[in-house]
C-alpha cells in the first residue's frame, strides 16, 4: 500500500512515514493498526512483523490487505518508524537493527523505559522529553500512563508526594494469552471440566490474583515498583513515593486503581474535581456515578471519579480511576507519541 503524498486538515500536503508494527498480530499490534486508520496518521507505508506462526495472516487496513510478515534483522531497512508490540527480550534482540535502519523505535515492553537516554513519554505529561531521544522512546507500563493521566492536573495544583496504589487489572494487560485463557476458564468452570492455567499463576475465574510479575527482594512485585519507577521519571519527581499492590482481576479489557495521594499543601475535593473537569485525556464521572472497566473499554480517556477526602490525612484525598489498558494505556498512547515527535520534527 503506497500513499505518496496526504494533505493534513489544513489541506497541505505533509510528510508521510514508512512505519512497521513488531508485534502485529498481538494485543497491542492489532490497538495499533487500529489507531493508526482511525486517527489517519501520515503513512508512506504499512509493514506487518511478527513471528513465523503469524506470516501469511491478513490485517484489514483502510479497506486493503496488508500481510503479516516474518521478522528478521532486515524487515527495518526503509522504515521510519518502528511501534514495539513485543515482550522486553524481542525488543532488545530488534533495537540495534532497528538503530542499523535510522528508524525511530517506540518500545511497549519495559526493556527500555529506565535508561537515562530514553525519554518514557505521555505526550499530555511530558511530551517534549521526546526532543532528547537517541533513538528509542519508550511507552510506559499501561497502570502508569492510566494513574499518572489521572493524578497529573491534581500534581499541578499541589505537588504530590506519595501515594498508596491498589490496581485492579484486566486479563487482557497479560495479551492475548491472557484473554485466552479466561475465556477457556470460564469455558470449563461452566462446563464442570478441569481447569488448567498456564499464563496466571493460579485460577483466574471465579477469583483475584495479588501477583502480577516475580516478587523482588523487598516483597514486591515488578509491576508494583513500576508506578514508582516510572512516575517519578514522567511527572520529573524523582522523590515521589509510591507504595502500589497490583491484583489481576477476572475482567477481559481496561484496568482499574484506587489511588490515595498525600499533596505538599492541603487541597478540597471541590478543587480536585474543578481540575478534573478540564484536565486534559480525562473524564470525570463522579457522584452518583462512578467510573467502571465495561464503561470506559474501546475509547481513549481515563474516567476518575469516586474522589472523596482521606480520613487518615487532612492532605490526603482518594480517587478511583479506569481506562483501557490496550488503547490509552498502550497503543495510543505510542500513536500520540509519534504525533508529538512529527509535530516536533526531532
Ligand atoms: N496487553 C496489554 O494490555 C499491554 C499494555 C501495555 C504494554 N504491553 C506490552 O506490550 C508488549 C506486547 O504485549 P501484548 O499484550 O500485545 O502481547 P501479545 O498479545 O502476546 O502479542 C505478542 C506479539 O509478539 C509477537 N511475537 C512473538 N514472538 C515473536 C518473534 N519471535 N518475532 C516477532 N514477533 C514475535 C507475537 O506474534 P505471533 O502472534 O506471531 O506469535 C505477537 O504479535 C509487551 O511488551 C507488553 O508488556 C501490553
Amino acid at each position: 500500500m503506497l500513499i505518496l503524498l496526504m494533505r493534513n486538515h489544513k489541506g497541505e500536503f505533509m510528510k508521510t512515514y514508512t512505519v512497521a508494527v513488531l508485534g502485529a498480530s498481538g494485543a497491542v499490534g492489532k490497538a495499533m493498526i487500529q489507531a493508526l486508520e482511525e486517527r489517519n496518521f501520515p503513512l508512506k507505508r504499512l509493514v506487518l512483523l511478527a513471528s513465523e506462526r503469524s506470516v501469511g495472516k491478513r490485517i484489514l487496513f483502510k479497506g486493503k490487505e496488508v500481510f503479516i510478515q516474518k521478522t528478521d534483522e532486515h524487515s527495518f531497512d526503509d522504515c521510519d518508524i518502528v511501534l514495539g508490540a513485543v515482550g522486553n527480550d524481542l525488543s532488545k534482540k530488534y533495537a540495534p537493527f532497528i538503530k542499523k535502519a535510522h528508524a525511530l523505535f517506540i518500545d511497549n515492553s519495559s526493556a527500555f523505559r529506565l535508561e537515562d537516554d530514553v525519554p518514557l513519554v505521555i505526550p499530555e505529561i511530558n511530551g517534549t522529553d521526546i526532543l532528547h531521544h537517541q533513538g528509542i522512546i519508550a511507552n510506559p507500563n499501561c497502570s502508569t500512563i492510566i494513574g499518572c493521566i489521572a493524578i497529573y492536573a491534581l500534581h499541578q495544583l499541589s505537588s504530590i508526594q506519595s501515594m498508596i496504589v491498589s490496581t485492579y487489572q484486566a486479563v487482557s494487560g497479560a495479551g492475548i494469552k491472557g484473554m485466552y485463557e479466561y475465556e477457556k476458564q470460564l469455558e470449563d468452570l461452566t462446563q464442570n471440566k478441569e481447569i488448567n492455567t498456564d499464563v496466571f499463576p493460579y485460577q483466574i475465574v471465579s477469583n483475584v490474583i495479588p501477583q502480577i510479575g516475580e516478587f523482588n527482594e523487598n516483597g514486591y512485585t515488578g509491576e508494583e515498583m513500576k508506578i514508582q519507577n516510572e512516575g517519578r521519571k514522567i511527572l520529573h519527581a524523582p522523590q515521589l513515593k509510591v507504595n502500589c499492590t497490583c491484583v489481576r482481576v477476572p475482567v477481559l479489557r481496561s484496568h482499574s486503581l484506587s489511588m490515595t495521594l498525600y499533596f505538599e499543601k492541603e487541597i478540597t475535593v471541590g478543587e480536585v474535581r474543578e481540575a478534573l473537569r478540564s484536565a486534559q485525556g480525562c473524564r470525570l464521572i463522579d457522584e452518583p456515578f462512578y467510573p467502571m472497566p465495561l464503561d470506559c473499554s474501546n475509547q481513549d480517556l481515563i474516567y476518575v471519579g469516586r474522589i472523596r477526602r482521606d480520613l487518615t490525612s487532612s492532605k490526603g484525598i482518594t480517587l478511583w480511576c479506569c481506562g483501557d489498558q490496550i488503547r490509552k494505556g498502550a497503543a495510543v498512547n505510542a500513536i500520540q507519541i509519534c504525533e508529538k515527535y512529527i509535530e516536533l520534527e526531532v
